[in-house]
């Protein structure tokens, strides 16, 4: 393992995403500080994370370690984390990894902030799953410090880390983004700043086709599912994922690829996925999407 030079990192965002990588950082050995917009998200999004280090130190007991040693573990990676709401706070950290609304102008505007406030050397780095890395280094200020560290839900668990360079990232920050992924527990895989990195661009067009086939009737959404999940060892099949992911967000990725790259025929919006959108059938989050569910199952 390389070892890894970023000591003190700053989380923008505390949600979904943000609270996870804050953790990962914590148990990577890092000094955190997470910084959210108002005082309920922060509490929130610590609270997760107390939970979620409860859970590990329970899981450790029960594999025979020590309940003393176990909960001294988790406190010591609880002690690693603060939280703020001013960005100052970020002014010394050595990377600092956006992780809030996915909505470019307002990314923009983070990181033109971030780079008047952190110092000359900290590396910049953004969890977006579909914008370019490249603009929202330009408007730092500082492109040659601007990574993507495109972490998968849930973060706790997912060994996946895509570490982006664009081709004005420096190699040292690059190797620090990737030295810290690897701290952080994750495999890192390295990625061009191409839409998509390497897995959504793989992921989205798989299930693109697949909403086709069974708007085109070629086979049930059922049997589609089946055949990927037994043919092809998948842990779930296209329609099922799509529900997990969301069809709002899987929209939200297609319409800004098809507007940025429209000659790209891998990237087109399927009529069945815009119409369940319209109709608030958003997937398992709402009850209803390809699929109807009851919580976490199918109806
Ligand atoms: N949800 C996923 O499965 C997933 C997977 C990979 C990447 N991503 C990306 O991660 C990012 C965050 O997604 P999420 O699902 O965690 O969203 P989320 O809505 O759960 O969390 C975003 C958080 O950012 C905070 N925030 C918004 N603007 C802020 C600002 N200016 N300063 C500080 N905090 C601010 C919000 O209060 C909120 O708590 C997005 O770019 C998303 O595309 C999401």
């Amino acid at each position: 393992m390389t070892p890894n030079p970023i000591k003190k990192v700053g989380v923008v965002g505390c949600g979904l995403m943000g609270h996870g990588i804050v953790q990962v950082a914590a148990q990577g050995g890092c000094q955190v500080v997470a910084v959210e917009t108002e005082q309920k998200f922060l509490d929130s999004g610590l609270g997760r994370i107390d939970k979620s280090l409860a859970k590990l130190a329970e899981k450790a007991i029960e594999k025979g370690k020590p309940a003393d040693a176990a909960k001294a573990d988790a406190a010591a990676v609880r002690a690693r984390i603060s939280g703020s709401l001013d960005k100052q706070a970020l002014a010394d950290c050595d990377l600092v990894i956006e992780a809030i609304v996915e909505n470019l102008d307002v990314k923009k505007a983070l990181f033109a902030e971030l780079g008047r406030i952190c110092k000359p050397a900290t590396i910049l780095a953004s969890n977006t799953s579909s914008f370019p890395i490249g603009e929202m280094g330009a408007a730092s200020g500082r492109p040659d410090r601007m990574v993507g560290l495109h972490f998968f839900n849930p973060v706790q668990l997912m060994k996946l880390v895509e570490v982006v360079r664009t081709d004005k990232t420096a190699p040292e920050a690059f190797a620090a983004a990737r030295a810290f992924g690897e701290a952080c527990g994750k495999v890192p895989v390295a990625c061009k700043d191409t839409p998509g990195f390497v897995v959504n661009r793989l992921l989205v067009p798989y299930m693109v086709q697949a909403i086709e086939m069974l708007d085109r009737g070629d086979a049930s959404k059922e049997d589609i599912d089946a055949a990927m999940q037994f043919g092809c060892g998948y842990p779930m099949g296209p329609l099922t994922l799509t529900d997990y992911v969301g069809l709002d967000t899987t929209l939200f990725i297609l319409d800004g690829w098809v507007k940025r790259y429209p000659n790209e025929p891998a990237f087109r919006v399927p009529k069945s996925l815009r119409e369940k959108v319209a109709a608030g059938k958003l997937g398992r989050k709402t009850g209803e999407g390809y699929y109807k569910w009851e919580g976490d199952k199918k109806a």
